[in-house]
């Protein structure tokens, strides 16, 4: 009997260590399996799969129960800030990327720790100029290796297993007015990364591959042409010098492409969704007008050398911020009984647009939002037909969509099964104007940037509602379903074959839909703003939706007086991962609830005007994190509130010095004591201008809070 039991048990750690040893060895993950649309385990790349449709085929959760889905485990996260990415899931573990470019590797069964990777992103910022962003949209997975870009610029390989670093290189050096924030693409043993800048001064985008062992630098590919007397570095760059006037150079020219990046193993070839240009007012880049190629583009790359194969640009000449970079999806279609490779494209500019993947020739655009700016997109010639004054060339124009886009980087997803895709749309008006800028002298900054563009006196009131969730069918090129929401931006989607849809929203909700027509199954109020699309896997036969919950990103950073009245305000809310299960039991600690920073108001502080004029020229540096008009979203303190602004030492050795530059807060240098004063006094003559509404304001975000989540619109 002692023997049977004894002989059970070597077998049965016999048959453990074969499992365990199972786990150990490192799947191939090459590009075969990085493609496999059917596999319903894992989570291999940013978008699911190299078709980037963040569709999941499992049908464990389902439109009949997914009613019943509860937390089944939860990581607390109290160091970060926004987080915003998609996680990875490899062979039973969940990896992600959050606050400060920090790295961490998970059992994806209950969140228990596996290894930890912190690349230091405040000590490299610190005493550097620096601007841009503390989030980071995700990693990317190859052959048993993590790859992450960081805010300052770094490519950097991880092995998967122990997160130990194996190469490390410099995308750009840590001087230049650039930041990454976007998700590696890794494919054919090469990783892509390219860049955001382009208003941080005048920059010149580029996309760059690596070798994915070693790090070397195998190609890149310029999005604009340089200076022609330098000589062109390809024929590409030479056709699209032909699309620009005057000295662009000087300007940069941008293209920045900070998200966007698609492998089409099968055709095998890349897409870059490319960037608006810098500036972003065509008359300073490129006076005499012109197309001004690669902007706003979608631009089909060789794989192995990055040479040029075709290109679609949505936007020509663009003038609005309207960039390209949004998702690229790869679909199979069906068009007048033919079947098409596609790629699908809801770029910011407010048209939905499928393209031939095989020739780069429009197949068709529809406005999927509003789109004031032009009428439409001409089938023959592939271009849109703008109305007249939408350059703002007879002064003001009130343009939707403005600056913030019909659709940004918030992931949008297809299903093959149901046919549709599903865009988290936004509505917002801006008015763009170009008064009172020297057009012929204007010259960006290094640092201190500038559009080019005057939005001083914004509308940037929603219309109607400021966001929306939209079922699109891509073959009819027509909205099936729409959900009006009374809160922006809503986060990316996620699709299954379960005929579901997920999305999390700003005001802390995770919903799931009736992906065939918008019907609301389940809701969860996960206590805290949601900026992250959730993803699925399965693991040992249990299905689960996981997600990072932690509002973040630039809305959340420039929103201003919306993104504060969340009241998700810096470091009150613990950030979570948490994963979703039919059979879940955890119980989530409470969280606080929303809340509001007071401003602080010195009566003794006597506000020179003049003074506070010139803080809030210098105010435009900081508002990426501490708020448009001072109005803190919750990336950074809301300075009305903060004491260290009131004395001139501390605030000076936070600003200038730098002692809080490990927390995010990049430090200004050059900063005179005079220009600290000026920021103090702007600081001061906004906290009393807010202290003698606050009440009144909250009062109406309470009352605003208590009406329905959808706007109850029709559309
Ligand atoms: C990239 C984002 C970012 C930018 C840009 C930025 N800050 Fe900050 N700042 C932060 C963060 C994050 C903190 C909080 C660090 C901590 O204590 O956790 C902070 C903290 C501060 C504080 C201390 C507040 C307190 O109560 O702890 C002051 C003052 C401040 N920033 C002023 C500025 C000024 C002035 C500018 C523009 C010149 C600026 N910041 C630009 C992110 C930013």
């Amino acid at each position: 009997m002692k023997i049977a039991r004894q002989k059970a048990t070597t077998l049965l750690s016999l048959l453990l260590i074969f499992l365990m040893s199972c786990k150990e060895e490192p799947a191939h993950y090459d590009d075969a399996a990085i493609v496999d649309e059917q596999q319903t385990t894992d989570w291999l790349a940013y978008g699911r799969t190299h078709n980037e449709r963040r569709f999941f085929p499992a049908d464990q959760i389902n439109t009949q129960n997914v009613a019943g889905l509860k937390p089944d485990w939860f990581v607390e996260l109290p160091t970060d800030v926004g987080l915003v990415s998609t996680p990875l899931v490899v062979d039973g573990v969940l990896y992600f990327t959050g606050t400060m470019n920090v790295i961490r590797a998970v059992d994806a069964l209950n969140g228990n720790p596996i290894w930890e990777y912190d690349p230091k992103v405040g000590e490299v910022v610190k005493g550097k100029h620096q601007i841009g962003w503390v989030h980071n949209r995700g990693i990317t997975f190859y052959e048993g290796k993590i790859f992450t870009g960081t805010w300052d610029g770094r490519l950097i390989a991880l092995d998967a297993k122990t997160g130990q670093e194996i190469w490390n290189v410099r995308t750009f050096s840590e001087d230049s007015a650039l930041y990454i924030t976007g998700a590696p693409k890794a494919f054919k043993g090469k990783v892509l990364i390219g860049n955001g800048g382009t208003e941080n001064g005048p920059t010149r985008g580029w996309v760059a591959a690596y070798d994915a062992d070693t790090g070397a630098e195998a190609w890149r590919f310029y999005i604009v042409p340089g200076n022609p007397a330098d000589g062109f570095e390809n024929d590409a760059m030479k056709m699209a010098a032909a699309t620009w006037t005057g000295e662009w150079w000087k300007h940069g020219g941008g293209g920045n492409t900070w998200h966007g990046l698609t492998y089409d193993a099968e055709l095998d070839q890349l897409y870059i969704g490319t960037g608006n240009g810098s500036p972003w007012n065509r008359k300073i880049r490129s006076p005499e007008g012109g197309d001004n190629l690669f902007l706003c583009s979608v631009v089909a790359l060789d794989p192995d050398t990055g040479a040029y194969k075709w290109h679609y640009q949505t936007t020509p000449g663009e003038s609005w911020d309207f960039n390209s970079n949004m998702d690229i999806i790869l679909a199979d279609l069906t068009l007048e009984g033919k079947p098409v490779k596609a790629l699908l494209h809801a770029p910011k500019n407010g048209f939905f647009y499928v393209i031939n993947r095989e020739t780069g020739k429009l197949i068709s655009a529809e406005p999927f939002v509003e789109t004031t700016w032009a009428t439409h997109v001409d089938k023959a010639t592939g271009r849109p037909v703008e109305v007249e004054g939408a350059r703002y060339e007879e002064g003001r124009a009130v343009l939707t969509p403005g600056a913030w886009g019909g659709h940004s980087w918030h992931a949008m997803s297809y299903n093959p099964e149901t046919g549709l895709a599903y865009v988290p749309a936004l509505h917002q008006a801006f008015t763009y104007s170009d008064e009172g800028i020297e057009l012929a002298n204007w010259q960006a900054v290094p640092f201190y940037g500038g559009m080019g563009v005057n939005l001083s006196n914004p509308d940037r009131e929603p219309r109607n509602y400021p966001a929306s969730l939209i079922g699109w069918d891509p073959v009819k090129q027509e909205k099936v379903w729409s959900i009006p929401q009374n809160i922006t931006p809503n986060a990316g989607t996620l699709t299954t074959a379960g005929d579901l849809l997920f999305q999390g929203r700003a005001d802390g909700w995770l919903l799931a839909y009736d992906a065939r027509t918008g019907a609301e199954l389940w809701s969860y109020d996960t206590g805290l703003g949601i900026a992250a699309p959730p993803i699925s896997y399965t693991l040992n036969g249990k299905q689960y939706i996981a997600l990072l919950v932690g509002w973040g990103g630039g809305y959340a950073g420039m929103g201003g007086e919306m993104a504060y009245s969340y009241g998700w305000s810096y470091r009150t809310h613990s950030r979570r991962l948490i994963a979703f299960s039919l059979d879940g039991k955890a119980e989530l600690p409470p969280v606080p609830p929303p809340n509001y920073p007071k401003p602080i108001v010195d009566a003794d502080f006597e506000i020179d005007a003049e003074l506070a004029e010139q803080g809030a020229m210098l105010y435009g540096l900081c508002s990426s994190c501490h708020g448009l008009n001072l109005f803190s979203g919750g990336m950074a303190p809301d300075l009305r509130a903060s004491v260290i602004p009131l004395d001139f030492a501390t605030f000076a050795s936070v600003v200038r010095d730098g002692a809080k530059a490990d927390l995010g807060m990049p430090p200004r240098p050059e900063f005179t004591d005079e220009q600290l004063k000026a920021l103090q006094h702007f600081i001061r003559r906004g906290a009393a201008a807010f202290a003698g509404r606050y009440d009144a304001f909250i009062e109406e975000i309470k009352a605003g809070k208590s009406k329905e989540r959808t706007g109850g619109f029709s559309h």
